[in-house]
């Protein structure tokens, strides 16, 4: 949540700024700023809206310097105005600030800092950081003033700021009297340093780097970075100076840029036959009939051992995990527990000993994701990311992990990365599956179904006309059941998810037979279900489900397999499906209940890749 940027170098930083928060901005986009330093002079441009706004802005008012950071807000701390907008200035004018986090206790310093007679402008807690920086900077004594560090200073008065804070921060900050530096920090949201010729960036994460280096330096909790256009300095708060690596960043500009398609969201729900295949290279083992993951770096002895798992997640990624939950407890006969992981981190649920927690995550930055991993580490269980963004601070922190190699994930929307985490649960399914008493043959036959998924997803791609088409027929409606059983009740919460977040569109996720406890009630002609139906064990059952709804009037939009006629007699609209082994139809099944949702947001005029109130890196509690 709030995306940070910043450059120093030979250029002019704004260039850099504005495209940078341009690739943040599903990070949060109530408003946007820069500030730039040049001879002594911070100017600051910011605004509430998109960075489109900013951009405007700043032909009328340009800020110059070849120094300078940036933010696009995902309000916490007062509305989206001009005034809360970041860069906040502290002191009178002597550094300005960006922070990405939560400052718990911001008050109690603030009114301190109001009593010294700092005035304050904004309702942010960010404003309060700003403030106290710069007064721990005007009290430092003299004697610090060393010729041989010249930035001795900044460290010290940041330090001395850091250590007063309770909360979050990833905090970018220049300053008026010292104009060829930026010091970064961080703790608890993410900042990486891009590593360029004579030059420098940060960013919250890599994507604003591509096309300008693929060379980075993630900064870890508690550490500061000192940047200069030619070196960076990393200072632990508690073990001063740290040797930093420096990592190669994977993403090309290619992954963060439309390609020809009108938003993210639809490029990336047809990215998913190579994203599906890319979760699976390289980790199938024909000839142990089983799967393989590098990162799962647990001996077999200790993973046969694995009595309970924990699957954590949030959002969309706690649908995957109740997939898995079905999946690995069909295929492997291992008992899986699925938790919010806002619920996880407060809880304490009686555990074994021998209980394996996977944390799944897309960004790798969710806060309550990382907090339950935290805590499940802290009682002594091992940890596994499943995790798409490399070097993310949850793929960082579990013991081990895997990676989904899917890709930035732009949409706020998650599609690829969904599907990419069900493929990993069926992995996983397959690989504890063969662990414990799945047949070599069995095994097998998971491979042979897993090796078909790609051009199953393919193929389901081709309903993307039809999706439009029905789209246009239930696009006014105002509230959708979405209804499915066994595998595909995860599908149709998810379906649901996908709905409302994009389209306002109030819609539920129920599995289709409980609908008789209560939903059927909102059942009428203005309420259309979506029933996941493809053949599977119970089948016929879900076609009852389908009567009962088509016998109140309620028109029935229905997920089938190829050529199932028996359904299309009775629904009102037909998405066909390639058929596919049971486990794998939440796969195949989420193509079009992603298209439906995408259409439907599209045709109601919604900003489908950055849908209101939301921001796709959720890190704060
Ligand atoms: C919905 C969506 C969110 C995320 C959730 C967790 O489309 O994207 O519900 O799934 O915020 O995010 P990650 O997976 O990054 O931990």
């Amino acid at each position: 949540m709030c995306g940070i940027v910043g450059y120093i170098g030979p250029e002019q930083a704004a260039d850099f700024l504005v495209a940078g928060l341009r690739r943040l901005e599903y990070r949060g986009y109530d408003s946007a700023g820069i500030v730039c330093a040049e001879r002594g002079t911070l100017s600051i441009v910011k605004s509430a809206g998109r960075v489109d706004e900013l951009a405007s802005l700043l032909k009328r008012v340009p800020a110059r310097g070849s120094l300078g950071v940036g933010h696009t807000r995902w309000a916490t701390h007062g509305p989206a105005t001009d005034e809360n907008a970041h860069p906040h200035v502290g002191g009178n004018g002597v550094l300005a600030l960006v922070h990405n986090g939560v400052i718990e206790n911001f008050r109690p310093i603030k009114e301190r800092l109001q009593q010294k007679g700092y005035v304050f402008h904004s309702q942010t807690d960010s404003e309060a950081v700003a403030h106290l920086i710069a007064d721990e900077l005007a009290m430092l004594p003299t004697s610090l003033d060393d010729a041989l560090d010249p930035y001795a200073p900044l460290i010290a008065a940041v330090q001395a700021a850091l250590a007063q804070l309770r909360g979050t921060y990833g905090l970018a900050i220049v300053f008026r009297d010292w104009p060829d530096v930026i010091v970064a920090a961080r703790l608890g949201s993410p900042l990486v340093i891009g590593v360029g010729d004579h030059e420098k960036y940060i960013a919250s994460d890599g994507s604003p780097l591509a096309g300008h280096t693929d060379q980075i330096v993630y900064l870890a909790d508690h550490e500061l970075a000192v940047i200069t256009a030619d070196s960076i300095r990393v200072v632990h708060r508690d073990q001063g100076d740290v040797e930093h690596d420096v990592k190669q960043l994977t993403i090309d500009a290619s992954d963060v840029e439309l390609g020809g398609f009108p938003h993210f969201m639809l490029k990336e729900i047809f990215e998913q036959p190579e994203t599906v295949r890319n979760a699976m290279r390289g980790r199938l083992d024909r000839d142990a009939a089983t799967a393989k993951f590098g990162g799962l770096n647990l001996t077999p002895q200790q993973l046969r051992a694995i009595d309970r798992f924990v699957l954590t997640a949030c959002g969309t990624s706690w649908h995957s995990a109740l997939v898995g939950e079905y999946m690995i407890e069909t295929l492997a006969r291992v008992p899986v527990e699925v938790e919010y992981a806002s619920e996880l981190r407060y809880r304490n649920p009686p555990l074994t000993p021998t209980t394996l927690l996977f944390a799944l995550t897309q960004s790798g930055e969710t806060i309550d994701t990382l907090a339950a991993l935290r805590e499940m580490k802290r009682k002594g269980h091992p940890t596994m990311a499943i995790c798409n963004v490399v070097g993310s601070t949850i793929a960082r922190e579990a013991d081990g992990g895997i990676y989904l190699h899917a890709g930035p994930e732009i949409g706020v929307a998650s599609t690829k990365a969904y599907t990419s985490q069900c493929v990993v649960m069926a992995l996983l399914a397959l690989h504890f599956g063969r662990l414990h008493h799945l047949s070599y043959e069995a095994g097998l036959r998971i491979i042979d179904d897993l090796e078909r998924l790609p051009e199953q997803v393919e193929k389901a791609l081709e309903t993307n006309a039809e999706c439009r088409r029905i789209a246009a027929k239930y696009a006014g409606c105002e509230n959708f059941l979405y209804l499915g059983r066994l595998y595909n009740f995860p599908t149709a919460l998810e379906g649901a998810l996908k709905l409302k977040e994009i389209s306002y569109i109030h819609a539920e996720g129920y599995p289709a037979a409980e609908m008789k406890h209560g939903p059927i009630a909102l059942v009428d002609e203005h309420t259309p279900s979506v029933f996941i139906v493809p053949r599977c064990g119970v089948y016929d059952k879900v076609v009852a489900n389908v009567e009962e709804i088509k016998a109140r009037g309620g028109p029935v939009i229905a997920i089938v397999e190829e050529g199932d006629h028996e359904v299309a007699q009775i629904a009102d609209d037909v998405l066909e499906i390639p058929a596919t082994a049971d486990f794998l139809q939440p796969i195949v099944a989420a193509i079009p209940l992603q298209l439906l949702a995408y259409h439907i947001a599209v045709l109601r005029g919604c900003d489908v890749d950055k849908p209101r109130n939301l921001a796709k890196s959720v890190t704060v509690e």
